[in-house]
């Protein structure tokens, strides 16, 4: 068995229960058995580690650990793993990719191999980073990771003339949404999109779908609107369904905002620029309330001011083998944009997949500058 994956798919369950905490998922292994295994709890409670620990018991004694982030050797929130494994007589660590947190990178491994315990380093590195791709680079940037996702038709489109857009893709790319807003932390839409179509931007899984842990709460749902103009009688405001933040300007209208508020949403006043609410604050504001995953679903306009700001790290693009045409129907991505081919912004790590009839291409955008390269302005 391939106790690294199986630590894997364990860490998976923890995605968008955790943030700001990596999702972490550990395997304790005697003798070819799992004697003990778990996932990263909830903030303030156990590590992956630990949970595995527990569950062992004395069998950890001699067992091998499979881990798929570097233990953390730092008291944080909860005291440092290392001495948890160094005390229970685990003999080796097999860690999948080390903690880029500066408290922890490398001190962990230094940690335990001090203690006499055999560490190897590297097993599944690309999967681990992956899976807490939001971890990583919140840590490198202090930004969370964006994930620009979107339905078009094969020529482009995400709506109609008459901005229609239910639905541009399948019930089975639409499920694939479900999961991803499942491990995210945040969903943003501009005003448009909520003025359009009124989406709940809730998390709805399927019999079948791979299950994470219950989530303390679900993914933040939030609206980008410079003059709170979302009508207190939005689906998001009537269902119940979680925390809704409304980001205004200080010229948003005081009764709207009252409204709003009475409404249930919680209403946020933020820096502009061009009279609209400053993406990068937004960015700020959701990585304070503990947001490292951030799934933005706007129409063109808002994707437009992301992309423009170089605030979009990851693509999700549905494409769906349908024609929609109309020279003012809608493309993706709106805003200022690139003004030539040579200089596009390429998406790197580039995967395909087919979901029913309909094409996944996901990939990252690197905005540090290709040697050589062009910039984005240009
Ligand atoms: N197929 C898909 O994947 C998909 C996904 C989403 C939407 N759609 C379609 O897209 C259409 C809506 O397009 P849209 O462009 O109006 O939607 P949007 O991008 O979600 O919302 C745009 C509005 O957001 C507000 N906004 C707030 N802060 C902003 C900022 N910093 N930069 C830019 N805008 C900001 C602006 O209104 P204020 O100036 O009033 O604040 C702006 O008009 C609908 O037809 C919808 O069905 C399709
Ligand atoms: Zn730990």
């Amino acid at each position: 068995m391939d106790f690294m994956a199986r630590a894997l798919e364990l860490a998976d369950r923890a995605l968008g229960r955790v943030s700001p905490n990596p999702a972490v998922g550990a395997v304790l292994v005697r003798d070819g058995l799992i004697v003990g295994e778990g996932f990263t709890q909830p903030p303030g409670q156990a590590h992956a580690e630990i949970v595995a620990l527990t569950a062992a018991g004395p069998r950890a004694r001699g067992a091998e650990m499979y881990v798929t982030l570097e233990p953390c050797c730092h008291v944080g929130r909860t005291p440092p793993c290392t001495e948890a494994i160094i005390a229970a007589g685990v003999s080796a660590v097999h860690i999948a990719v080390p903690d880029p947190y500066p408290q922890v990178n490398g001190q962990g491994i230094n940690a335990l191999q001090r203690a006499g315990i055999a560490v190897t380093v590297g097993a599944h590195r690309g999967e681990a980073e992956r899976l807490n791709a939001a971890f990583f680079h919140f840590v490198r940037t202090g930004r969370p990771l964006v994930t620009a996702k979107w339905a078009m038709s094969a020529d482009g489109k995400v709506a109609t003339r008459l901005r229609d857009s239910r639905w541009v893709t399948s019930p089975a790319a639409r499920r694939a949404v479900h999961r991803e807003r499942d491990a995210s932390d945040a969903i943003i839409v501009g005003i448009g999109t909520v003025l359009a179509d009124d989406p709940a931007l809730t998390v709805r899984l399927e019999e079948g779908d791979a299950q994470r842990a219950p989530r303390p709460c679900p993914p933040l749902r939030v609206v980008l609107d410079s003059q709170a103009r979302m009508p207190p009688t939005a689906r998001m405001l009537q269902d119940g369904e979680g925390p809704v933040l409304v980001y205004v300007t200080a010229h948003a209208p005081a009764d709207r905002v009252r409204a709003l508020a009475e409404a249930g949403a919680e209403v946020i006043p933020t820096r502009s620029v061009e009279g609209r609410p400053d993406p990068g604050a937004v960015l700020a504001d959701l990585a304070r309330r503990g947001a490292i995953r951030v799934l933005l679903e706007a129409g063109p306009t808002l994707m437009g001011a992301f992309l423009d700001h170089q605030l979009i790290d990851r693509v999700m693009a549905f494409i769906a083998p349908r024609l929609v045409g109309g020279a003012s129907a809608l493309s993706p991505v709106g805003g200022e944009g690139i003004a030539h081919m040579r200089a596009a912004l390429p998406l790197v790590d580039v995967s395909v997949c087919q979901i029913g009839p309909d094409v996944l291409m996901e990939g990252r955008l690197s905005w540090e500058p290709a040697a050589g390269g062009s910039s984005p302005e240009e």
